[in-house]
């Protein structure tokens, strides 16, 4: 596997420290670089970097993920190991060591796109088989003492917030069994006017900014402040004006795909 392929554009790795703050992110966009998803997720993680952290990306695009089979083996081996043999081998290791986990994906249907819950299914052996009760709610004991922490950095198709709702929900259950912190969910509403942005004469570079400030904050403060999350997701155009935007760009899209068989 071709390491480089997971590079973040333009970066480069900076070279481990004793107390580096360690981030894998994972991106489930099939567009990988060329997405919606990575024009949040891009000046996040640089954000990060410039501030001191040892950043690695991987796209689910590149990997090769075989679905949970569901035998819990992982679970009640010592090691941990899944029994088969695929690109979680490497990538479950590195989440373990890893202090934060950012997963990038667009919204598909009301959630993440079906890769990146492979991807997360795969990271089951960070608990293990026994459960106990934490904070007052049954989970699984986790497999490490560290806490590690959790963003979730996303777009959509759709013009409200509230389009998130269930897969920010979806994340902070995750954190909460997997012996993690929920940090925070770096969201873009109408997330498909990024890329044209420029072209409609909107301002996207305070968005892309704040993108940026929240890796700051996040490798600095170990948390992302709420007004720098506000700034990321605030209106980019009034809802009304946005149909009559995508209606025209899908009208085209549909015009032009639309004829074959
Ligand atoms: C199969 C599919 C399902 C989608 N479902 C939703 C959805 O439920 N809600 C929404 O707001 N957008 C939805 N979208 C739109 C994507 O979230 C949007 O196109 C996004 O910008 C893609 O991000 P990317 O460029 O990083 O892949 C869907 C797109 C596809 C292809």
């Amino acid at each position: 596997m071709n390491h480089t392929d997971h590079q973040a554009p333009g970066s480069s790795r900076i070279s481990g420290t004793m107390n580096q703050l360690k981030v894998v992110a994972i991106n489930a966009s099939p567009h990988k670089d060329n997405g919606n998803t990575a024009l949040i997720l891009g000046p996040f993680l640089e954000g990060m970097k410039e501030a001191g952290a040892e950043v690695q990306i991987f796209y689910t695009n590149n990997l090769k993920v075989n679905p949970c089979r569901g035998d819990v083996i992982c679970f009640c081996r010592k090691s941990g190991r899944c029994i088969q043999s695929d690109d979680m081998d490497w990538l479950v290791p590195k989440a373990r060591d890893a202090d934060v986990l950012v997963f990038a994906s667009p919204i598909y249907t009301d959630g993440v796109t079906g890769p990146m819950k492979m991807v997360i299914d795969r990271l089951v052996p960070l608990i293990t088989m026994p459960i106990e009760v934490h904070e007052g709610h049954c989970r699984h004991v986790p497999r490490d003492e560290k806490v590690r922490k959790i963003v979730f950095a996303s777009n959509c198709g759709l013009w409200e917030k509230d389009n998130f709702d269930p897969a920010i929900a979806h994340m902070k259950a995750i954190a909460r069994n997997i012996n993690a912190e929920f940090v925070g969910a770096l969201i873009r509403p109408h997330g498909m006017l990024m890329n044209q942005a420029m072209e409609l004469g909107l301002a996207v570079d305070e968005i892309l900014s704040a993108a940026r400030q929240a890796g700051h904050e996040l490798a600095i403060t170990g948390t992302i402040a709420d007004s720098t999350l506000d700034a990321i997701s605030r209106d980019l155009l009034p809802r009304d004006q946005y149909m009559i935007h995508v209606n025209h760009v899908c009208a085209g899209l549909c015009e032009r795909l639309g004829n074959e068989n």
